[in-house]
């Protein structure tokens, strides 16, 4: 057991050298530098994250683990590999931008593969292990813990680039759930290192409902939770890509919302507020929102926020909240 792990760490270690040796210095690794670099992925960003590129070739990494003493069924298992009866071990990973994957204490545990052109899946992932959990891992912790823990505030985001270029934009406290849904446990791994959260999921309606549901799970464990809005459907990194890390910091993490006011922000899209009924309709909703407020001063808050916005006395909207918190009792 001890022994296969630390063959698994050994191998991701030397294959992530690998896969960034062929893309810096070889012709075929070409084509995958000047994505990288398209995407705005200077020098740095490469060797900070350990980019490479995993070569269009059948059963090159299985010859050099295998030349390097590696157990190819052990590296099978680990997801480096695949096998097929009579034909041998050759490589999963081919012909794909590869971002190693590290645990809480820097040791690489998986990797993601993306494609260059329109291939589906667009990301491949090493599969579960012992060493990596989805669930558990999250994609730059390990950098982004010292500035969590000093901050004691958290940036989620969605995917590998987005962490990225968040950090590229001086952000180091953002960790990327890699497309999965928060999970309980990412909550209490990051509790013991911060307070607050800040969700910056990507700007389409996916990314708002996953926003919704972390914002339950995040509370739930204690944090203050925040939420920045990306207009136009946009990720954090085509933001970034657009305007610049600057804006992004000063218009999108200065800018974040509170929980209430994003859900207020999401539930009112369902409602036609030029309509008399709909109004009425989402003053209900709204108010059953405020009435979960444990806070009597942030609930008079929100009821003086809706009282400026309708023609409705605040004293009337407080009334008709006080109805659904008795309900909530
Ligand atoms: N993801 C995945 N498998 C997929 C699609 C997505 O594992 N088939 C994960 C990846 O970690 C990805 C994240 O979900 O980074 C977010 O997905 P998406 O928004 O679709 O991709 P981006 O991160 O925006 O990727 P890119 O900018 O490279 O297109
Ligand atoms: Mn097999
Ligand atoms: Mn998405
Ligand atoms: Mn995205
Ligand atoms: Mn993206």
């Amino acid at each position: 057991e001890q022994a296969e792990a630390k063959a698994l760490y050994d191998a991701y270690e030397f294959t992530a050298k690998f896969y960034n040796y062929i893309m810096l210095n070889t012709e075929q690794g070409r084509p995958a530098l000047d994505y990288l670099r398209s995407r705005g992925m200077n020098d740095r960003i490469i060797e900070t994250f350990q980019l490479g590129y995993s070569p269009n070739m059948r059963d090159k990494l299985a010859e050099i683990l295998g030349k390097r003493g590696f157990d190819l069924a052990l590296m099978e298992k680990g997801g480096l590999l695949s096998h097929r009866e009579g034909s041998g071990y050759y490589d999963k990973f081919r012909d794909r931008i590869m971002f190693p994957i590290h645990d809480q204490k820097g040791r690489i545990i998986a990797f993601g593969g993306r494609a260059m052109g329109d291939i589906q899946p667009k990301y491949m992932n090493s599969p579960e292990s012992p060493l990596f959990n989805k669930s558990r891992n999250l994609y730059n912790f390990h950098q982004a813990r010292p500035q969590i823990r000093k901050s004691r505030t958290v940036v989620l985001l969605e995917g590998y680039v987005d962490a990225i270029k968040v950090w590229e934009a001086g952000i180091q406290n953002g960790v990327a759930s890699m497309g999965t849904a928060l999970t309980r446990e990412h909550a209490l791994l990051l509790r013991r290192n911060a307070d607050e959260a800040l969700l910056c999921y990507d700007g389409d309606p996916a990314g708002q409902n996953a926003a919704f549901k972390s914002i339950e799970l995040l509370e739930k464990e204690g944090f203050h939770v925040k939420v920045a809005w990306l207009p136009g459907g946009q990720d954090p990194d085509e933001f970034i890509t657009q305007f610049g890390g600057e804006r992004f910091r000063r218009e999108i993490i200065e800018g974040a919302l509170t929980s209430t006011k994003f859900k207020l922000q999401y539930i009112r899209k369902n409602f036609n507020l030029t309509d008399v009924d709909g109004r009425f309709r989402y003053i209900e909703s709204a108010l059953k929102l405020v009435a979960e407020l444990d806070a009597p001063y942030q609930r008079e808050h929100y009821i003086q926020e809706l009282a400026s916005e309708f023609p409705y006395a605040a004293d009337n909207l407080t009334q008709q909240m006080n109805g659904y918190r008795q309900d909530l009792l």
